[in-house]
């Protein structure tokens, strides 16, 4: 949601004249978009922005520094004052208004404030969107949470959820794929809680199923209490990747209840058969939360043991980080820090066997490639993600961001592969002119 949001930013920006700053050095303007999801994210949110408005500022009197997103939401006009001094800041509900924001900012205003709760944030160009690639999107379908885990600062800082209207998605998606986009991922904090005038998530999806030129369909995330079995077995079908983001956050039943996530650890597993069953090839990704309060040793190795029933491709694991406005933040009960960090390792450890053991196979063998940018580690290599949205390197070739290869895998490692193009399928759409 994050990403979308810095392309709904920037297509404001450049709808308003701004062009992308060749380096930090010479930028007139920096907008940071922020997560308050843990704290350390916040924290080195709030520290960028001040390194920006104290140092920065002192070399290069000029420029406008302003905050979005999750933290502009929560902290609102404390950003304003000091240590922060940020120009403005604007919420999670108004981007849209942040090219009447930058006209008042050039002509000298400053301290803007814009934030509305609870704003439906789909008062937006879809054609302004500035995407990294023609051939991939991020589509909200919902915005905000309203289910309340009690761990979470999500229904606080976006607000309970708001579903965008069908005609409006799909209007975007018809769009999209008419110049070029194959892509598309769905949004929403809790995805399969999207209904609209009796349109449920399922009936969305056979909607944009049917739109031409659609290769891969994808949604994120998936809440396990809200996946139903229809949508399972239409993603057993083209043009759905074979990819889902399924959060456990615990296998342990009495964790799960004070997180009030609203299933059990059975239930859970119900749906991953389901998914190995339907959806040939599956990749299941799950986060996993470590150390919330009052986690035992018993209710952690709950959480092993369905990591290792699961089999999940990948594991985004988390250490727990009260928050403000959380339920869980009162609960006290906190577990011992070297306790957290041992049992972090051992999940860590089990997941890089799982993760080896799942990549290995894709060895010699032909996958598609969709390239989306520059390997991390080698900026002259590209990269790109299959179907399954592994990321797939391709260290000897030259390709461009958008085209569509076939690459034969040499290498697996722990969270992605290494390949060789033998065959480019689409070329990358040419720019909008
Ligand atoms: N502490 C640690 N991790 C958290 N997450 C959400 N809230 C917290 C928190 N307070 C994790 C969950 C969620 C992911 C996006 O972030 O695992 O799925
Ligand atoms: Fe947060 Fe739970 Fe909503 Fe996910 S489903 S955003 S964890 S409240």
């Amino acid at each position: 949601m994050n990403k979308l949001d810095s392309e709904l930013a920037a297509g404001q920006l450049e709808a308003a004249g701004f062009v992308p700053a060749r380096d930090e050095e010479s930028a007139c303007l920096v907008l940071l978009n922020t997560c308050s999801v843990r704290a350390k994210a916040q924290d080195k949110a709030t520290s960028v922005l001040s390194d920006y408005t104290q140092d920065e500022r002192a070399r290069n009197g000029h420029r406008l520094v302003g905050v979005m997103g999750c933290v502009a939401q929560q902290m609102k006009e404390r950003l304003l004052t000091a240590p922060y001094h940020a120009d403005f800041v604007l919420g999670t509900g108004n981007i849209s208004q942040l090219r009447e924001i930058l006209e008042r900012l050039l002509a000298g205003e400053r301290g803007i404030l814009a934030y509305e709760p609870e704003c439906s944030g789909w008062d937006y160009d879809p054609s302004t969107v500035r995407r990294k690639s023609l051939r991939s999107a991020f589509v909200a379908v919902s915005r905000g949470c309203s289910n309340l885990c009690s761990y979470c600062i999500v229904p606080y800082v976006r607000g309970t959820i708001r579903h965008r209207e069908p005609k409006s998605i799909i209007e975007e998606v018809k769009l999209l794929t008419e110049t070029g986009c194959i892509d598309v991922c769905l949004l929403g904090q809790n995805v399969n809680a999207y209904r609209y005038d009796g349109v449920e998530f399922v009936h969305l999806l056979e909607r944009l199923a049917h739109i031409d030129g659609m290769r891969r369909l994808r949604f994120i995330t998936t809440h396990p209490k809200d996946l139903c079995l229809d949508t399972v077995k239409m993603m057993a079908h083209p043009p759905f990747a074979p990819y889902i983001s399924m959060p456990l956050q615990s296998g342990s039943d009495r964790v799960l209840c004070l997180m009030n996530r609203g299933y059990t650890k059975e239930e859970y597993m119900e749906k991953v058969c389901w998914l190995r069953e339907h959806v040939e090839g599956c990749f299941i990704s799950s986060d996993i939360m470590v150390g919330f309060p009052g986690e035992t040793d018993a209710d952690f190795e709950d959480t092993l043991q369905v990591v290792r029933l699961a089999q999940f491709d990948n594991v985004y694991s988390f250490i727990y980080s009260p928050r403000p406005f959380t339920k869980a933040a009162g609960f006290g009960n906190e577990v011992e820090r070297e306790v957290v960090k041992a049992r972090f390792e051992r999940l860590l450890a089990l997941q890089r066997e799982n993760n080896t053991k799942r990549l290995r196979p894709f060895v010699r063998k032909t996958v598609e490639v969709l390239v989306d940018g520059m390997s991390r580690k080698d900026r002259s290599a590209c990269c790109g993600r299959s179907p399954q949205n592994i990321i797939v390197n391709l260290p000897d070739d030259r390709c461009e961001i958008g085209e569509l290869v076939l690459a034969e895998i040499t290498k697996a490692g722990i969270h992605s592969l290494v390949g060789k193009v033998t065959k480019r399928l689409m070329p990358a759409p040419a720019p909008k002119p």
